[in-house]
């Protein structure tokens, strides 16, 4: 049932701060400054590095949690797609936790990654919406990423749940390898527990964001830039276009703007830039001067003070509010939803069922 809306897309977008909210419930205990999780069964003192493994959408949540991994706990990681992990011979020194992420948990390439690596390492954790799946089976320990059914081929909802679950592991992560003490991880569970207001708020930037979409859709490339943990989003935000509306987009990390992507640039190439502003904020207004200067739109996704920063220098600007560093990539997924969403309507493309694409892949 799809509800007051008109694709399971956009319920499934607006679903999420109760998505959210829910994860935050299960994995944030009572007295809400400290991770209560399954994860805790996990010895990630002795873990020499993390492993984080998926598919598509799936990949990119397990890329933001690369960075919390290392931020917040300072475990070094590495981030695979499933297809190559599984062939690459990786060596392993049996001291690592493998983390797969998977929406469906049926995912061939990622079943058989974590199959690949069964027994060879320290333990094998899923992240996984759907309990009764092949991946929630086999690993040591489940994380439900409680987001519900989703319809919609393009994931929406079960991406922020990822990301807010993975987040809770990486903080426990930290306080048990006491990187974080219990004032710091109170305060980044504050910023989680903010999230569902934030992302409420953010959703009510609709009809802006459909306006900004309303310039992209006309285009055959579009480019999404974003540094740190927003390049992943960036990323994702490429994907969601490329999937739904089928017009072209990359996603690109702002520094690699110079060594190639920006040949692609003219006034043809609408550029959406994920950014709140951060003490690097300034590199980022420089790319945008690099790409307005060869004639691009910027589509610009910041807070206040970023688009204070970047004054004119982003055709669009749609300002979120105000959110930490480190949560930063949970609220922005949003927009970025939105603008594929809001794009392929103006296309008039099937939203729910694209073309060539199916829910869950479970053939190589
Ligand atoms: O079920 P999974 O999370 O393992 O699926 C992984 C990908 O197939 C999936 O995220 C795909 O990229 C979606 N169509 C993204 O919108």
């Amino acid at each position: 049932d799809k509800g007051r809306h008109r694709h399971f897309m956009a319920k499934e977008i607006h679903e999420q701060p109760s998505a959210v909210g829910r994860v935050l419930a299960r994995y944030i205990g009572a007295d809400r400054s400290r991770v209560v999780s399954p994860a805790e069964a996990v010895d990630w003192s002795a873990a020499s590095r993390v492993l984080l493994i998926g598919c598509g959408t799936a990949s990119f949540a397990a890329h933001v949690a690369k960075y919390w991994f290392e931020q917040l706990a300072g475990i070094p990681c590495e981030l695979d797609i499933a297809s190559e992990f599984r062939y690459r011979e990786a060596p392993l020194d049996g001291r690592e936790v493998a983390i797969f992420v998977s929406q469906s948990g049926e995912t061939a390439d990622t079943l058989a990654a974590l199959r690949h690596v069964a027994g060879r390492v320290a333990a094998t954790l899923g992240i996984v919406n759907v309990t009764e799946s092949s991946i929630a089976r086999e690993v040591d320990t489940v994380l439900p990423i409680l987001a519900g059914p989703e319809i919609g081929v393009a994931s929406t909802k079960a991406f922020t749940c990822m990301l807010a679950t993975l987040a809770t592991t990486a903080i426990l992560a930290g306080r048990v390898r006491r990187r974080l003490d219990a004032a710091r991880e109170a305060a980044l569970l504050g910023e989680m527990l903010s999230l569902p207001r934030l992302m409420a708020e953010t959703l009510r930037l609709e009809t802006e964001i459909a306006e900004a979409a309303a310039e992209i859709a006309p285009a055959r490339d579009v480019l999404y830039l974003g540094r740190g943990r927003l390049f992943p989003i960036a990323l994702e935000g490429a994907l969601k276009l490329k999937e739904i509306s089928y017009i072209h987009a990359e996603g690109y990390a702002s520094g690699e703007l110079k060594h190639g992507p920006i040949a692609l640039i003219d006034d043809g190439v609408p550029v959406v830039v994920t950014a709140p502003s951060e003490p690097l904020f300034s590199k980022t207004v420089s790319n945008m001067q690099e790409v307005l200067a060869r004639g691009a739109r910027v589509v610009l996704l910041t807070d206040a003070a970023g688009a204070e920063a970047a004054g004119s220098e982003a055709s669009i600007r749609i300002v979120l509010p105000n959110i930490g560093p480190e949560m930063a990539p949970i609220l922005y997924s949003l927009p970025v939803q939105l603008l594929a969403y809001h794009a392929a309507l103006a296309r008039g493309t099937d939203v729910d069922q694209p073309r060539n694409l199916a829910k869950s892949v479970t053939v190589e």
